[in-house]
């Protein structure tokens, strides 16, 4: 077994997608191991996205990202990196296969509802930022 982090991101929570999404991911096999709702402040957004921080929509994505309450998961099952992505679908929800939750919720490449780690290393790291070991079940 193996982990993911995701965030429900400020549009999805303010659109009330919450319900619909968190069922299409337990329905998808994954266990829940941690959830809350939570607001990123500038300074926590600017850490988690770090990787981002040269690139041109910085500044937009942390505006976002900062906007309103996520929900933040920690999210259980074999093979949960990859097998997550392939769930939420491409980062530009245009490009997102049918039945992805980016192409049910997503608006376009920013404001696309769902955030998922992208390698075991990095699950494990965005967990430990989210929550603390009592937290996690
Ligand atoms: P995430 O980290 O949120 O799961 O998304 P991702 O891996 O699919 O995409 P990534 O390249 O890591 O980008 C992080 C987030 O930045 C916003 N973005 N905006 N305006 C743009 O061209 C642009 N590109 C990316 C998106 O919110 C994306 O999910
Ligand atoms: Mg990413």
């Amino acid at each position: 077994m193996s982990i993911t982090l995701t965030m429900l991101k400020p549009d999805a929570v303010a659109d009330g997608y919450t319900g619909k999404i968190i069922d299409q991911i337990i329905q998808a096999g994954f266990k829940i191991q941690a959830m809350k709702l939570t607001r990123l402040s500038r300074e926590k957004a600017e850490e988690f996205y770090s990787v981002h921080r040269e690139r041109s929509f910085f500044g937009e994505l942390i505006d976002f990202m900062t906007e309103g309450p996520i929900v933040a998961a920690v999210l259980e099952k074999d093979n949960a990196v990859e097998d997550f992505r392939k769930l939420i679908g491409a980062t530009n929800p245009e490009k997102a296969e049918v039945g992805t939750i980016r192409k049910s919720f997503a608006k376009n490449i920013e404001r696309n509802a769902i955030h998922g780690s992208d390698s075991d290393e990095n699950a494990e790291l965005e967990a430990k930022f989210h929550f603390s070991g009592l937290e996690i079940f």
